[in-house]
């Protein structure tokens, strides 16, 4: 039974999607509820909406979007709240993964220090199971708030939760909030793991460039590849598109980043569809290579 909205909420016309790409066309609509109430009178005005988090991990094509483009930032939605003695941790869709991965590591909670680096909102994170080689948040979700498109409030326990590899499960749903337990540990130990991960990621990664992290996904080798993995093994997309030697490669306004290959820069004049031609270009010369067809890891959205 659809759940009736009690609640307007104010639509804008025509507004910019912020990503980190900084790429890219506009929204139709946009809005920004200002708490779960709101939330669901977006999905009852418009089912197919879409949610915008922190755009970390969005690209969005030159021609927009028509459907409501719903941010999830504002105060009520983002907040975070954190008991420390019982290890829990409740945040908002919106909350901004580094913050709290900085107050997590302050306050002797462990888990999130894996995550340092990656730009999410926590909705954004647990929906695509954000992280890389040291962790990944599924590692630390106990349960999850959400409503579905018909705006029906879902909880999800973590057991009820088929997370995999950048992938949740949880894709339909509209996630709300978020709990985490986390174990607890040295604030100093935390400490010292979120700055070799920093190290690492500012030494391999073009960190403060615009980009949307890793634009491929790592693939599993369906057959062995000489000097790179044997089959089963999940590898680099990285280190396959260097070798098919890609990196430093631009069409455009768009470049294989010189640092590491599975990151695309835009330029400030650049337009999604060259980093869109840019990937295209770039899955052929690893397809032609080594026979590993590279899907993406970024979101994209088109107008439909
Ligand atoms: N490599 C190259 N050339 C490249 C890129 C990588 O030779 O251009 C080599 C590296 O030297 C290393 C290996 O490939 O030996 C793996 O590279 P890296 O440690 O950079 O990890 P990755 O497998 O490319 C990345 C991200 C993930 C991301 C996944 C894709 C890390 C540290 N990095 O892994 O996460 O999600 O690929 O799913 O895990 C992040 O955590 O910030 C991040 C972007």
């Amino acid at each position: 039974m659809p759940v009736a909205a009690r609640t307007a909420v104010p639509v804008l016309r025509d507004q910019e999607i912020p990503t980190w790409f900084k790429v890219g066309g506009r929204a139709d609509r946009m809005a920004r509820p200002a708490d779960a109430d709101e939330l669901r009178a977006c999905v009852e005005l418009d089912p197919d909406c879409l949610i915008l988090g922190d755009g970390a991990n969005l690209l969005v094509d030159d021609e927009g979007v028509g459907e409501l483009v719903v941010r999830t930032d504002a105060p009520a939605l983002s907040a975070v709240r954190i008991d420390a003695p019982a290890g829990l941790v409740v945040a908002g869709a919106g909350a901004k993964l580094p913050r709290l991965v900085n107050e997590c590591v302050r306050r002797g909670l462990a888990g999130l220090e894996n995550l340092g680096g990656i730009p999410a909102s926590i909705g954004g994170a647990v929906r695509m199971n954000a992280g890389g080689a040291f962790g990944q948040i599924a590692d630390v979700v106990e349960r999850v708030h959400a409503v579905d498109r018909s705006g029906a409030p879902v909880t999800r326990e973590r057991d009820q939760i088929d997370f995999g590899y950048r992938r949740s499960g949880l894709e339909a749903l509209i996630i709300v909030g978020v709990e985490l337990r986390l174990p607890h540990a040295e604030p100093g130990v935390l400490r010292r793991r979120l700055l070799e991960i920093m190290e690492y990621k500012s030494r391999s990664q073009p960190l403060g460039a615009s980009s949307a992290g890793c634009l491929f996904k790592n693939p599993t080798l369906t057959r062995a590849v000489e000097g790179i993995g044997m089959p089963g093994q999940r590898v680099s997309a990285g280190l396959l598109i260097d070798r098919a030697g890609c990196k430093g490669l631009a069409i455009d306004g768009a470049e294989v980043s010189p640092v590491h290959g599975n990151f695309f820069v835009s330029k400030p004049a650049g337009r999604a569809a060259d980093v869109l031609r840019l990937m295209e270009h770039v899955r052929r010369r690893v397809l032609d290579r080594f026979g590993v067809d590279l899907e993406p890891e970024v979101v994209i959205w088109r107008r439909r």
